[in-house]
């Protein structure tokens, strides 16, 4: 029988972390093969509804989880993890001006890549959902230079899969039926969802859809805004397709792209396509054996790179304005 995997998870009493932790342990994350040790990091405020949701997780039987651990101590939550998924941030609230923003999330991601830093299995990989979740990202890994750079990485997989979806609906397609979308940049608004090495079916899916209006003005904005447009809806934010992508994230770090198709991950850039060298960006990606590679030789059209020099641009002003605050 396998050794379990150790999985941390930050912010487990928050939204995504009830439609996280049950996916987890019932063996989506890694496969239906992998028994897992579950860590719940919280702030002593998160704890009691941490085991709250822990009661609900020993109710499920799953046979996957050996073990459930409930903590306030990033030094505990991440000894021996294999997998961590950064989720607790702190929203920005009313009035909170960006700099502020960035660094309350200092406040938390600095620390908690320290104690990955000091306390985590050589083999871990760490997905950070919390936003801003890029610079969130950044920030975690300058606080652990022991850790590979390329271990850090930022969830963009939501926005991937809300693009193939919307790219789906337009076209009459099956979901399946749609590769090679990529996220480009930041996890926020800038972002940029380009179809044009899309395929839908095998065919060119900007030549399938051939309709650049609705790709600037519908679609691009659609994908960008949709977090909202959920809060808008259902009066909280997304948290099950956010968990969901999560899982997706981390299941296709681990387990390999299929053949044929790529995924978008936020990564440490190494220069590829003008997106300068360490920012944290998100790019086409492949994956084997557990590691990535960014898709290269992609030719980028006008329209396209206009967008990814945006959202690379706000990427660049987070990395400056947390290194000012000497937070990397
Ligand atoms: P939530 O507010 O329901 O839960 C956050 C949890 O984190 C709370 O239980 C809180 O106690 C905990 N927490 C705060 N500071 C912590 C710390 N230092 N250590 C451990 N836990 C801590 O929020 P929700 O809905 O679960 O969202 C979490 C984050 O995910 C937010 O930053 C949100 O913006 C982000 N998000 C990112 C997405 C992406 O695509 N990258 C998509 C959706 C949400």
């Amino acid at each position: 029988t396998r050794t379990p995997v150790n999985v941390t998870v930050t912010g487990a009493a928050g939204q995504i972390g009830y439609a996280l932790l049950f996916r987890i342990a019932s063996g989506h994350l890694l496969g239906p093969d992998v028994p897992v040790n579950l860590r719940l990091l919280e702030i002593p405020q998160g704890l009691k509804a941490a085991e709250g949701t822990a009661m609900e997780l020993d109710d499920c039987a799953f046979p996957l989880l050996r073990g459930i651990e409930i903590t306030d101590d990033p030094n505990v939550g991440f000894a021996g993890a294999n997998v961590a998924l950064l989720v607790g941030a702190r929203p920005r609230t009313k009035g909170m001006e960006r700099g502020d923003l960035l660094s309350a999330n200092g406040g938390i991601f600095k620390p908690q890549g320290k104690a990955i830093n000091d306390n985590a299995a050589d083999d871990i990989k760490v997905l950070v959902v919390g936003n801003p979740a890029n610079t969130n990202a950044l920030i975690a890994q300058a606080a652990a230079p022991d850790v590979p750079a390329e271990r850090f990485t930022a969830m963009t997989r939501l926005d991937h899969n809300r693009a193939i979806s919307q790219l789906a609906a337009k076209t009459g397609a099956a979901v399946s039926d749609i590769k090679k979308l990529t996220i480009w940049g930041n996890h926020s608004a800038t972002q940029y969802p380009d179809i044009f090495h899309a395929e839908i079916a095998g065919k060119n899916a900007a030549e399938v859809v051939a309709d650049e209006a609705w790709l600037a003005d519908t679609f691009i904005p659609t994908v960008a805004k949709r977090g909202a447009a959920i809060i808008e809806a259902r009066g909280a934010s997304s948290a099950a397709s956010a968990a969901n992508a999560a899982i997706d994230h981390v299941h296709t770090w681990v387990n390999g792209t299929a053949e044929g198709d790529w995924t978008s991950m936020g990564i440490p850039s190494d220069g590829s396509y003008g997106v300068p060298e360490g920012i944290i960006s998100s790019f086409p990606v492949t994956t084997k054996d557990g590691k990535y590679e960014i898709v290269q030789g992609l030719d980028i059209n006008e329209f396209s790179r206009a967008r990814i020099d945006a959202s690379v641009k706000e990427l660049t002003e987070e990395r400056d304005a947390v290194r000012e605050l000497g937070l990397i």
